[in-house]
């Protein structure tokens, strides 16, 4: 009895022991400074993504996360020789994820700018792209960015377009010539921040908003896939608000990762493999 007594206290103790350092574990890794073999040895490459953005990330029929951002993701596993683990969450979670440290990386169609690299790094750029207006096929009154003076902008919470509707400083403004800082757009009245680009277009669709402003692709994509399903509604104005390019996030300060993903993604280009995903998700487009 005495003898069976010491044993289950034993076990207990071993058992809660082992689980403090198995929390701990978890709690202590610190992914924003792993390089290349630090990566190798945990087994894992982790990144972390907003699945609403296709063709760079969405969710397939079968609820997989699919787009050229996880193709790449994929590639740059392989050739680490390590898993794959893909991280789901809202965009403004990914950037704070990576300087954070919970993920090695965030892949979700992420501008890179001066701003965000305060808190992160950036890979080599990998995709430009622009932001654009989408409003309902028979608005009139919006044709341009000056034209969201006074307007109700929905955007994603967290990215370039919700920071070019709250006309936020490090983004809303570029100087002229004549050596002046001026708006690049007009101040919108309400500016709606939703969880996907997609919950914004709704918006647009169903009225309670004037125009959204979003990344290019993503806009084509929603825009042509919400006009097939229910006629001509939304259209996309030709001038752009803003000119950006995407780049992967990185921890601050994490040059040994820096420099194997630029290396990398050049092999890829080299090898023709960033050529066929683009044919395969951007189309004849790019
Ligand atoms: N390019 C924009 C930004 O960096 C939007 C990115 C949104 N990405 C996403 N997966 N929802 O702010």
């Amino acid at each position: 009895m005495k003898k069976k007594f010491v044993l289950l206290t034993v076990v207990a103790i071993v058992a809660a022991l082992s689980l403090s350092v198995a929390l701990a574990g978890c709690t202590t890794v610190d992914m924003s400074k792993a390089g290349p073999e630090e990566i190798k040895a945990y087994g894992k490459l982790v990144v972390a993504t907003s699945p609403d953005f296709p063709p760079f990330e969405s969710l397939d029929d079968a609820g997989n996360i699919i787009g050229w951002d996880i193709d790449v993701a994929k590639a740059l596993a392989e050739k680490l020789g390590v898993e794959l683990e893909i991280r789901s969450m809202e965009f403004d979670a990914v950037l704070s994820s990576v300087a954070a440290g919970k993920v090695h990386m965030g892949m979700a169609g992420i501008s890179n700018t001066a701003k965000r690299d305060e808190s992160v790094d950036f890979s080599m750029n990998v995709f430009d792209s622009s932001q654009m207006i989408i409003v309902r096929a028979d608005n009139t009154s919006i044709n341009g960015p000056m034209d969201l003076a006074g307007k109700t902008v929905a955007v994603q919470s967290g990215t370039i377009g919700n920071w070019l509707a709250d006309m936020d400083e490090d983004y809303a403004y570029e100087t002229n010539d004549a050596d002046e800082t001026v708006a690049i757009l007009g101040q919108p009245a309400t500016v709606t921040k939703l969880s996907s680009g997609m919950m914004a277009i709704q918006q647009v669709k169903n009225g309670q908003a004037d125009a959204v402003i979003l990344d290019k692709l993503p806009a084509q994509t929603i825009v042509e896939s919400l006009n097939k399903e229910g006629g001509a509604q939304l259209k996309i104005l030709e001038t752009s608000v803003y000119d950006d390019a995407y780049a992967f996030a990185i921890g601050e300060g994490n040059s040994s990762l820096k420099a194997w993903i630029d290396q990398a993604l050049a092999e890829l280009e080299k090898d023709g493999i960033i050529d066929e995903l683009n044919a395969k998700w951007f189309g004849s487009e790019e």
